[in-house]
Formats: structure tokens, C-alpha cells, sequence
């Protein structure tokens, strides 16, 4: 591998080694990508203090996630169709965040089932669900995910329909993916990918197949995921799911001051700030931009988490210094899968650990446990006059 020394090298390999319809898959947002964009470029615009003459020895990243122990406040968000971007991912990138101390979360729509995951890494990991409207079915999904001793359970409430990227349709994406001569001439050209994906048995979404009344096939699971999400989601359901899981519950996808004041109150134990990396309500400010409305309302009440357009060590400085107890890294952690699987994963959460380490010492601080606002220097315009 040619020396990689940030996530845009990772995402330059991920280009060149992944078919174009599981890259493009990840590397979009819907419709203008508007808050794909903009959860990125608002990162930007905050600065550091540089502070000298502090001891900076005896640092530490190490932090808590729902009083877990983490190596450093960054989770892998969960990714769906992971086990695309390289065969086997969602194991190989389970392994990697293990080892490294962070959390891993499996997605509902990931390739490696919740079993084969756990068979893999005896760390414990998070599971996400989906609100379905299958009862039976996330009742089920539920109890597998704590027969395989999941120690947190994240929920996702931005996604009772789809947002549209318009590079699915045109690509046609679909697991495993569908052969046409555009996405067979495609293929050819990455050989690694397509001697690992010959070389393992999991290529349909491991959940679901086989687990879901009726989904005994691909053909059929096409049809089951356009009904299955739950349009009719409330809160009520939520506090209803929420008492189903005995453990930490995460709930994923707020963005506004007034859901997380209903979340603290349905008794989660965290909250994630996110517009889902900009790939559902574009449009939408950017995470980080909200995050402060967010800790004024919720902030003494509950864990606040954040996610969306974290590319470095730096973005998750700015995120924490702002109030955030924990973040979250979506494309970034699968840049470096679809790069170099296991190693590339490991690679991404090295890189955002030096750059967090380093960041933090420069600004004159010893713990990622207690940045504070002081170290950043905000614009006045930031956070923008909404009417
Ligand atoms: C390719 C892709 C697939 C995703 N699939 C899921 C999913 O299955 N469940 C979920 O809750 N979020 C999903 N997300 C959203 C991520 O969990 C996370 O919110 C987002 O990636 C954070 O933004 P970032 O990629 O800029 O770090 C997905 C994101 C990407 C990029």
C-alpha cells in the first residue's frame, strides 16, 4: 500500500479497488447532496486555539461511550451493505474497531449476519434496527442481537422513507450486484474485490434473508425492504421499543432540539445528532451546526452523541469541544475497508487518532474526556440567523 497519511488517501484506494456502484453508494447524499456537503464544509470553517506551554505529557484520548470504555470517543456508524465495499466487511471491520477499543455498529442492512459477526469477534458490539413494521420480525432481531451479546442497542429515526441518491437508481444498485455489461466491464477491473467476493458465501443481507416471513430469496428481500420500514413510526412506538431492550439504548437521527427533549424523555441513554451523513432530508443543517441547540436543551439530561461529516482526528476535537461525549465515523471507516479491508479500517482509526491526539495537545489540553469550547474559535455567523 502507498503510505497513507489521511482519510483521503483511504478514499482515493476506495475508489480505485470498489465497483463503482457500492463506491458511489457510499460516497453520495440525496438529491443536491446540499448536507452531504455542507456536514463536511461547516467542519471547516471552525478554528483551534493554538495554546503553548502546557505540560502535554500523560495524555489521553480514552473516554466513555454509555459507560462503556472507549480507546477514544469514535464508534464505527453503522453501515449497510458494508460487507459490499469488501467481501466479508462487516467481520473485518468488527475485528479492526475491537482491536482498536472503539465500538463497532452492525447495521440492520449488513451482509455478515448478527451471528457470524459475533462467531468472529468475541467483542462485544452495537447493533442497529430499522423501525419495521414487522413486529414479530424486530422482536426476533432483538433477541438474536442479545443472544449474541450485544452491549448497546441504536435505533435509527431518520429513515421511515427513503431520501433519494439519484446514483442508486442510475447504477442500479442492489446486493449481490445485478450483472449488465456496464457493471461487468466495471468489475473486471477490480480484481481483488471480485477474487475475495467469489472466494466467501456472504453476499445477501445476512439479517434478513432467511430470517424475515417470506424473504427466502434476493428476488423476494427487493420487494420486503420497500414495505418493511414503518411510516407510521411515533413516539409511542419508540418508548415501546426502547422498554424491548434491556441495556443501553441509542437513538439515532436527531437533529432538532425538540425531538431530543422527546428522546430524553422516552428514557434513552444516548442520542446520536445526525442527518444520517446527508443521505436522507437534504436541506437539512449540518450535525455539527445543531449540535449546540441540541446540548442547551438536552445537554445536563442524557449522553449526547454526534455524527455526520467527521473525515478527521480534528472533526471529532471540534465535535466533543462543542458538547458531544462520543462520535461517530460512517464513509471514513469504510474508505479504509473498501482500501485495504481489515488493515484499512485499523489504518482509518490510526490516522483519526493521531490527528485527535495531536489536535488536542496543541491546543493546550491533556484529555479528550475535557475539551471545552475554549479551544475552539468559532464565527459569528456559524449557526446562521434561521428565521
Ligand atoms: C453507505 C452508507 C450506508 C449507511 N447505512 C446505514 C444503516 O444501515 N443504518 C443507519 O442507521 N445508518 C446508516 N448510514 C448512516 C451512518 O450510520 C452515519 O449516520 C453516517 O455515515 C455519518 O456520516 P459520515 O459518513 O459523514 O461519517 C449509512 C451511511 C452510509 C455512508
Amino acid at each position: 500500500m502507498s503510505v497513507i497519511t489521511n482519510i483521503a488517501d483511504l478514499k482515493r484506494l476506495h475508489k480505485k479497488r470498489t465497483p463503482k456502484m457500492f463506491y458511489d453508494y457510499c460516497e453520495s447524499g440525496s438529491w443536491t447532496e446540499q448536507t452531504f456537503r455542507e456536514n463536511v464544509s461547516d467542519f471547516e470553517k471552525i478554528r483551534l486555539r493554538q495554546r503553548i506551554a502546557v505540560d502535554m505529557t500523560g495524555r489521553t484520548t480514552a473516554s466513555k461511550m454509555v459507560g462503556q470504555d472507549v480507546a477514544m470517543p469514535v464508534a464505527l456508524a453503522p453501515v449497510g451493505l458494508t460487507g459490499m465495499q469488501r467481501a466479508d466487511g462487516e467481520i473485518k471491520a468488527a475485528i479492526a474497531a475491537a482491536k482498536f477499543g472503539v465500538p463497532f455498529t452492525l447495521s440492520t442492512m449488513s451482509i455478515c449476519s448478527i451471528e457470524d459477526v459475533a462467531e468472529h469477534s468475541d467483542t462485544p458490539f452495537w447493533f442497529q434496527v430499522y423501525t419495521l413494521k414487522d413486529d414479530d420480525f424486530m422482536r426476533r432481531l432483538m433477541d438474536r442481537a442479545k443472544d449474541a451479546n450485544c452491549s448497546a442497542l441504536v435505533i435509527t429515526l431518520d429513515l421511515q422513507i427513503m431520501g433519494q441518491r439519484h446514483k442508486d437508481l442510475k447504477n442500479g444498485l442492489s446486493a449481490p450486484p445485478k450483472l449488465t455489461p456496464a457493471s461487468i466491464a466495471n468489475m473486471m477491473t477490480k480484481a481483488q474485490w471480485g477474487l475475495e467476493m467469489l472466494g466467501t458465501k456472504r453476499r445477501f443481507f445476512g439479517n434478513i434473508v432467511g430470517h424475515a416471513a417470506g424473504v427466502t430469496d434476493p428476488a423476494s428481500l427487493t420487494s420486503w425492504t420497500a414495505e418493511a420500514f414503518d411510516p407510521s413510526l411515533d413516539w409511542e412506538r419508540i418508548a415501546q421499543l426502547r422498554r424491548m431492550w434491556d441495556g443501553p439504548v441509542i437513538l439515532k437521527g436527531i437533529l432538532d432540539a425538540e425531538d431530543a427533549k422527546m428522546a430524553a424523555n422516552v428514557g434513552a441513554d444516548a442520542i446520536v445528532v445526525s442527518n444520517h451523513g446527508g443521505r436522507q432530508l437534504d436541506g437539512a443543517l449540518s450535525s455539527i451546526r445543531m449540535l449546540p441547540q441540541i446540548m442547551d436543551a438536552v445537554g445536563d439530561k442524557i449522553e449526547v452523541h454526534l455524527d455526520s461529516g467527521i473525515r478527521s482526528g480534528q472533526d471529532v476535537l471540534k465535535a466533543l469541544a462543542l458538547g458531544a461525549t462520543g462520535t461517530y465515523i460512517g464513509r471514513a471507516f469504510v474508505h479504509g475497508l473498501g482500501a485495504d479491508g481489515e488493515r484499512g479500517v485499523t489504518k482509518a482509526l490510526e490516522v483519526i487518532h493521531k490527528e485527535l491526539d495531536t489536535t488536542m495537545a496543541l491546543c493546550g489540553r491533556r484529555s479528550a474526556a475535557d475539551l471545552d469550547a475554549d479551544v475552539l474559535l468559532v464565527p459569528k455567523d456559524f449557526y446562521g440567523d434561521w428565521a
